[in-house]
């Protein structure tokens, strides 16, 4: 069932509250795939109630990001979630989301800003004021849907690590369960951006995946000079690649590391074309 305002959902979920029912919610930006598919499966086992978002957050797409052309695929959305057994797509338009003054001009809103350290690496670094936009839209979820557990990918694992600062920081009565990330057989990494991606840039594609498993490998083996580790990457990549960062840092904190070990996370993301690819790996057994 889809439901597109934010007072329709809410009449859902003080039902459920009421019955005292455990609801979980999947935050997602549409265009469902294998992905999103296991944290909807995990949140319809594990709670009673499972409501997943649906909406193209504007607020997170920095000026020239792919915000016209993020594909929409709603039925689809709405249909793969009801074969889960979710039961509510909640899929607002911006003006529901923001209100009409906000759509007008951005100064009129109240945002949620997370800390300086954790935005200005990675992502943050080349997509200024990104995780505003995710936390602000992410912290309006959870304050319509009021969730016992939210749902998250390593994929973005830059994402899942400020959100789960920011439920901490401001006591936000919700749990965040982090999901792995799940790959297609040839190890890419699934992502809704994948659809932008022609034939020939996805063999390029691979590369992200093969530098990541080689550089785990290495350090299995015994590697943990961060150079030695980033040199391995570079057999990998040719004139298609746009390297953006191959980054180690500590997988719970984003604090630099100065050797790789277990609690390392390794974060790549490369340009191929128009197409920004970003990837992750932990270095112990998580
Ligand atoms: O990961 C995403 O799809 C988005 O950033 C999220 C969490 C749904 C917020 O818009």
């Amino acid at each position: 069932m889809i439901l597109h305002t934010i007072s329709e959902l809410k009449e859902y979920i003080k039902n459920w509250k009421k019955k005292g029912l455990i609801i979980g919610l999947v935050p997602t930006m549409g265009a469902l795939h294998e992905g999103h598919k296991s944290l909807i499966e995990k949140s319809v086992g594990q709670c009673d109630k499972t409501v997943v978002s649906v909406f193209v957050n504007p607020i997170q797409f920095c000026p020239g990001e792919d915000l016209e052309k993020y594909p929409r695929t709603l039925e689809a959305d709405n249909e793969l979630c009801e074969n889960i057994g979710a039961d509510v797509v909640f899929a607002p338009s911006p003006r529901e989301m923001y209100g009409e003054e906000t759509i007008l001009s951005n100064d009129f809103l109240t945002y949620v800003i997370p800390p300086y350290f954790y935005v200005n690496k990675l992502c943050g670094k080349s997509r200024v004021g990104h995780f505003d936009g995710v936390c602000t839209v992410v912290n309006k979820l959870f304050n319509i849907v009021q969730p016992d557990y939210a749902f998250f990918g390593q994929k973005d694992a830059q994402q899942l690590i400020i959100i789960k600062k920011m439920v901490k920081d401001l006591n936000i009565p919700v749990e965040i369960v982090s999901c792995p990330i799940v790959r297609e057989s040839s190890g890419l990494a699934l992502s809704s951006r994948n659809k932008y991606l022609k034939d020939e840039e996805k063999d390029s594609a691979l590369a992200l995946s093969k530098i990541l498993f080689n550089i785990k490998a290495c350090y299995a083996k015994g590697i943990t000079d961060i150079e030695a580790l980033k040199e391995t990457a570079y057999p990998y990549l040719n004139e298609t690649h746009n390297l953006e960062y191959l980054e180690f840092l500590d997988a719970e904190t984003l604090k630099e590391k100065v050797i790789a070990d277990n609690n390392t996370r390794v974060f790549i993301a490369v340009k191929i074309g128009d197409v920004r690819l970003i990837d992750n790996i932990t270095l112990g057994v998580r």
